[in-house]
């Protein structure tokens, strides 16, 4: 039976990881997956996680299943962290547990099957391969609008809007949350605002994917763009993980938002929500979900968890202005500034696949093949090494 298996093509970002493990060089520089790292390359557990855990063992006191939806304080914290306490009303939205943000992707995507089997859901060019493959494996249509400009290495905005105009009544538009996009240019409030007025117009609905939270400007600043939308529009989904803002990566950690116009729509999406968990493996995994709870609701775990991701999204912006600084003083030009000017954990820095190949082969440096990298592999000594080795491929 199995032999009648095909061979999945591999999941680049995954072979990228493997392939710089296996690299036996003494000196090498990973800038691939999109985990935070200390200068000395480790991923450590939040001071916060860390308490939370030691006071869970003590009081825990079952491994009984908890709801099909998740624990409903789990939910009203998150929404109280990506919404704010006054965007919607409370009751028009509907929340689910689910194994990260990828899992919440998953289901809103299923959601939007189910309510519209026809539907083309737009996704920005780039986006995450796991968006697309995600959406073949659902067999839904898709259709990319254009995102960046390659030349200037920011938002082509123009170009965003124009192929927006197409988008038809009952098409899903997937949006990037705060710092989410691959390429580390972001929607400004006002461009938001623009975008939203044309899914408004044309009867869409926004699927917002947001990873990052806290690692842009700020925990609230990061959520306004998300805000908006979910002010504005009569429904919205958002997908929305702990993995990077709570280092919470393999407790698989995430949730799914269904924003509606009423507390009867909420109830339905809901209910939907809880038949697609039961579907493909019942109970969320609650272990992620309970410190996120605890932490949130605990004044002072939540004080040293702002403090220390603070800590992080401060270090990653040095990081970017000492990578763009080193490269202006080694090139004696300014055409990588851009990367001060984006946020969150990636840049694009506009080189070539050839040019990246060459970065990876004579250089061992790792960097996605078309050049984003992740801000938090970089450190004060590989800054310059990564400096150098721009200024002769690129030279
Ligand atoms: C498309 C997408 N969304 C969200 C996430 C959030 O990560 P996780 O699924 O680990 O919570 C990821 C991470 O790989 C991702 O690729």
């Amino acid at each position: 039976m199995f032999d009648a298996l095909k061979l999945q093509s591999p999941d680049k970002i995954i072979a990228l990881m493997k392939a710089y493990r296996e690299d036996p060089r003494p000196v090498k520089v990973d800038l691939g997956v999109g985990v935070y790292k200390t200068a000395e390359g480790n991923t450590p557990i939040m001071r916060a996680v860390k308490a939370a855990e030691k006071q869970l063992w003590d009081e825990e006191t079952t491994k009984t299943y908890v709801a099909l939806l998740g624990d409903a304080g789990f939910h009203d914290v998150m929404i109280d962290l990506i919404l704010g306490p006054e965007t919607v009303p409370r009751e028009n939205v509907a929340a689910v547990a689910t194994p990260g943000g990828t899992g919440a992707v998953h289901h809103g995507l299923e959601l939007i099957r189910m309510s519209n089997p026809d539907v083309t859901v737009w996704v920005s060019d780039p986006t995450w391969p796991n968006h697309i493959s995600i959406l073949d494996y659902l067999g839904i249509k898709w259709r990319t609008y254009r995102y960046f400009d390659a030349e200037k290495c920011e938002v082509d905005f123009e170009g965003m809007l124009e192929d927006l105009s197409q988008i038809a009544e009952g098409d899903a538009v997937l949006l990037h949350g705060c710092c989410h996009n691959p390429t580390g240019a972001n929607l400004n409030l006002g461009q938001m605002a623009e975008v939203a007025e044309i899914i408004r117009t044309k009867g869409c609905v926004p699927f917002v994917d947001i990873a990052y939270q806290g690692f842009g400007d700020g925990l609230d600043t990061d959520a306004i763009a998300t805000r908006h939308l979910a002010r504005h529009l009569p429904e919205v989904l958002i997908a929305a993980s702990c993995s990077k803002n709570f280092g919470l990566y393999r407790e698989r950690t995430g949730i799914l938002l269904g924003i509606t116009p009423n507390e009867d729509a909420a109830n339905l999406v809901r209910d939907n929500m809880s038949y697609l968990n039961r579907q493909n493996f019942s109970f969320p995994p609650d272990h992620g979900a309970r410190l996120v709870t605890m932490i949130l609701n605990d004044p002072e775990l939540r004080a040293d968890w702002q403090a220390e991701l603070e800590e992080v999204r401060v270090s990653m912006l040095s990081l970017r202005q000492k990578l763009a600084d080193t490269l202006r003083e080694r090139l004696n030009s300014d055409r990588f500034d851009f990367v001060a000017q984006h946020r969150g954990m990636f840049s694009r820095l506009g080189l070539t696949e050839v040019e990246v190949q060459q970065l990876r082969e004579k250089h061992a440096i790792y960097m996605v093949g078309d050049s984003r990298i992740n801000i938090a592999g970089l450190n004060e000594e590989n800054i310059p090494i990564l400096a150098n080795a721009i200024a002769q491929v690129c030279g």
